[in-house]
């Protein structure tokens, strides 16, 4: 049995497979809309065979984006453009799954591709606008990067119920299940990091109280969306920094977060620094962050999702083999290969014929499939309008 393939439910959700489309910013929003861009990206990787598809993170707040082309759900206005997106991820057999966010001290910086980091006068004169970010501390998230202004207690309910109310509107849009963006150093995780918060209040000192907003938004959002609906955190299950936040943190507070009724752990590291440090613990390479998912999954008790650097299906099958994750989570080789699940279920000998592509593909790849894979040069000449018999 490959495992792969086989079905996984979460609440009242069923997924076909175990393959997840990780989240990834495109930061291609404008003004906080999705575009006909994300139609496209995003339908792609469902008729591409994945599980689940989850969108991007997409902010809270418009001061919670990380860049001005993120996507949000900070109002109702925005309903309709991400309804279509969820509507396109259904419409072609995967479950749609959104990661919501608010940036924190990494807020306001430059989109990824054009190279991150604090925005320039030049960004600033082509359109882009800059604010100052908020976060647990007024510690910089790196060198150049602005100050953050420490969150008061009005701040943090404003930021709690904007996770509520951003959620309301995801499950309004129709998505199917919500990622809580706790990861890679933005404001949820910057909470729970020594690393950027350093308050003397009921938020800062003890690991337990730095976990208090955090879990304060889980409960908060969980008790907001249905009950048959998942909800999946994404952590950083360390920092790779001498002082930061370490694994053993990530196992109390997934057993916390699983007693709050959240369903599945999506395991990534990273994305977190003190001015003046880097993540010098770290060693990447094949399936790096797995050993986080396995040791959360045995030791909290809750299903995990394991992400970075799994390319291949074999490795994929591996880790749910050897009971380290229950899904599999993949970001970049969904970029290069966004029909991976179906070449991932053709190596597997499970479609050898086509039958798991979309019928409008399947139909014609399984009379022309063995000459497409063998790179053959009898495509050539092929008429559509004569008869199959013909050739
Ligand atoms: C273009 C790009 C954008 C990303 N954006 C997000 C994001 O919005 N949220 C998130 O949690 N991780 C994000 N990530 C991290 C990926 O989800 C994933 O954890 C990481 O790339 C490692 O997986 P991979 O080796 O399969 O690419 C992004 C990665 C890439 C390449």
């Amino acid at each position: 049995m490959v495992k792969l393939f086989e079905t996984v439910s979460f609440r009242s959700l069923e997924l076909k497979n175990r393959i997840v489309v990780s989240p990834m910013g495109m930061y291609s929003a404008e003004n906080g809309e999705v575009t006909p861009f994300h139609l496209v990206h995003y339908g792609k990787f469902a008729m591409g065979g994945a599980g689940l598809v989850i969108v991007e993170q997409t902010s809270v707040s418009r001061l919670g984006r990380i860049t001005n082309g993120d996507p949000g759900l900070w109002h109702d206005g925005q309903i309709d453009g991400m309804r279509q997106v969820a509507h396109v991820i259904k419409a072609n057999g995967a479950a749609a799954g959104i990661q919501i966010n608010h940036g924190g001290r990494k807020s306001g910086q430059q989109r990824a591709f054009r190279g991150n980091g604090p925005l320039t006068d030049r960004d600033l004169a082509m359109g882009e606008e800059a604010w100052t970010p908020s976060g647990p501390s007024a510690l910089r998230f790196a060198d150049g990067y602005a100050e953050p202004i420490p969150l008061s207690d009005d701040g943090l309910v404003g930021i709690r119920d904007a996770f509520v109310a951003t959620a309301r509107r995801a499950v309004l849009a129709g998505f199917d299940l919500v990622e809580l963006h706790m990861a890679h150093g933005y404001l949820l995780q910057s909470f729970l990091s020594p690393l950027a918060n350093v308050r003397t209040d009921a938020h800062g000192g003890s690991r337990e109280n730095r976990m208090r907003f955090p879990l304060e938004v889980t409960r908060a959002v969980r008790a907001a969306i249905p009950a048959g609906m998942p909800l999946f955190v994404r952590i950083s299950a360390t920092d790779w920094i001498d002082g930061g936040w370490e694994i053993e943190d990530s196992v109390v507070f997934a057993r916390a977060l699983k007693a709050l009724g959240v369903d599945l752990v999506d395991c990534s590291t990273g994305g977190n620094l003190r001015v003046g440090s880097t993540n010098a613990n770290l060693a990447r390479g094949p399936g790096y962050q797995v050993p986080f998912a396995d040791q959360i999954r045995r030791e909290a008790g809750i299903a995990t999702g394991a992400v970075g650097m799994i390319r291949t299906p074999d490795l994929a099958e591996r880790i749910l083999q050897d009971g380290k994750a229950d899904l599999i989570f993949l970001a970049r080789q969904m970029l290069y290969d966004p029909f991976w699940a179906h070449h991932a279920a053709e190596h597997f000998g499970l479609t050898g014929n086509f039958e798991a592509w979309p019928e409008q593909y399947g139909w014609w790849l399984a009379k022309w499939g063995h000459a497409l894979r063998a790179n053959r040069e009898d495509l050539h000449g092929f008429d559509p309008r004569r008869g199959d018999e013909e050739r």
